[in-house]
């Protein structure tokens, strides 16, 4: 007989090292715990589990939650001038969720998801941190499963950053930019460019999106681009 694999240790409440970090996005700064680096947090995760599961498994555990990455930083920038005061924004796969922070900041009502176990423990710390506990709203939300959290609601605006490093994710990403973007709302992905961009470009479209790509940069001049995903408004009475 084929067991299951073990269930996987619980990784919550975290135990993992941590480092006090501070980004600042357009003048205004923010106070961040995070992993050290995503080289030694994964040797600390692969020290913890040892080989436990297959590598799709291990993946879904990858540290790659609580360390900046790049384009975070680009489409952050981007929210700090862009974004509007009351607007709903909702932040799929969002780490550490520095472009929610600093949408929170400006006056957006956020939603930050990710499917991490560590991911929502690491973010109530952050947003404690920089006085924005009551302005962001986090859930788990797993681009492969159904999710009854978050019924039939719709944002004005959906992002995401550094969300397409395999196969699978182009389409699962597309999906849920088509799924969550009201109707003239309009979505940005921050990418550094990685192999699998050309394919959201073309699942956003077969879903009914809109879809366009910018070159954008952060505050120190790193660049990523930024595929705009939109979802035209209905026609009005003539
Ligand atoms: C490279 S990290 C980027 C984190 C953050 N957006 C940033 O740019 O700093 C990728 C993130 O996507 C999340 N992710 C990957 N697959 C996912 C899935 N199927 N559903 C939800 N989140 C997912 C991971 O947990 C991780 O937090």
């Amino acid at each position: 007989m084929i067991s299951d694999p073990p269930k996987l240790p619980s990784v919550a409440p975290i135990a993992w090292s941590l480092i006090e970090t501070i980004e600042e996005i357009q003048g205004e700064r923010f106070h961040l715990e995070a992993l050290p680096s995503f080289e030694a947090a994964s040797a600390e995760a692969y020290r913890r589990l040892g080989a436990w599961g297959d590598a799709a498994a291990r993946d879904d555990l990858s540290p790659m939650f609580g360390v900046i990455w790049g384009a975070a930083r680009v489409l952050a920038r981007r929210l700090a001038l862009e974004v509007r005061r009351g607007e709903q924004l909702l932040e799929l796969g969002c780490g550490l969720a520095l472009p929610s922070l600093v949408a929170a900041r400006r006056g957006a009502r956020v939603t930050a998801t990710d499917q991490h176990p560590d991911t929502g423990a690491l973010l109530s710390r952050n947003l404690s941190k920089n006085g924005l506990s009551d302005r962001v709203r986090y859930l788990t939300l797993d681009w492969r499963l159904p999710n009854p959290l978050l019924p039939a609601v719709s944002f004005d605006r959906v992002i995401a950053s550094d969300v397409l490093y395999s196969r699978e994710l182009p389409a699962l990403v597309a999906s849920m930019f088509a799924r969550f973007l009201r109707p003239g709302g309009v979505g940005w992905l921050a990418d550094p460019g990685r192999a699998w961009l050309p394919e959201v470009v073309e699942a956003g479209r077969v879903r009914g999106l809109q879809v366009t790509i910018d070159v954008d940069r952060d505050d120190l001049g790193g660049e990523a681009f930024v595929v705009v995903f939109t979802r035209g408004a209905p026609a009005g009475p003539a």
